[in-house]
């Protein structure tokens, strides 16, 4: 699936009255499967307290369930605001190790011009697996996220 199948599916969910978790989840689930260089697919949810915490993921369990926020690559990209593309994560001096067969990581963050709520983290067993046109897919699915979590927010049928 690209993004925009992607998105679809998830529109359709949330029409058949899908809660906000269970869109989240399906989302990490259909991003997992849209390529194979995925080996690790979750989202952290940025708190009140600086702190992201662990949601939905697929792949093998992490140590890493809080992360403060300037924290390796997760922290950084919502310190510095801008999403993170590391082609190689032995050269990323602010990186904290899930799987030592990890080679590279991609986070995108979902949000609300200012307003972070939230990231995808994918991690590759590929160096440099994440390419323009996958990058562009993630930050689809991030853009519906995000709209979402605004719908949510404001307690809006998510519609
Ligand atoms: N590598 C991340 C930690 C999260 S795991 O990849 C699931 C980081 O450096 O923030």
């Amino acid at each position: 699936m690209n993004g925009k199948d992607i998105c679809q599916e998830l529109d359709r969910l949330q029409k058949e009255g899908a809660d906000f978790h269970q869109l989240q989840v399906r989302a990490v689930e259909l991003l997992h499967e849209a390529d194979r260089r995925f080996d690790w697919t979750g989202i952290y949810e940025l708190f009140p307290d600086n702190a992201l915490r662990l949601g939905p993921f697929l792949g093998a369990p992490t140590d890493h369930v809080f992360i403060a926020v300037g924290n390796g690559v997760c922290g950084s990209a919502v310190a510095e605001g801008r999403n993170k593309n590391i082609p190689d994560v032995t050269k990323e001096p602010n990186y904290l190790a899930c799987s030592s067969a990890t080679k590279s990581e991609l986070v995108v963050l979902i949000r609300e011009g200012d307003r972070i709520f939230a990231q995808i983290d994918i991690d590759s067993h590929q160096l440099d697996a994440f390419d323009a046109e996958i990058v562009a897919l993630v930050e689809e699915v991030a853009g519906w996220l995000a709209k979402a979590y605004v719908q949510s927010e404001r307690g809006q049928p998510v519609s």
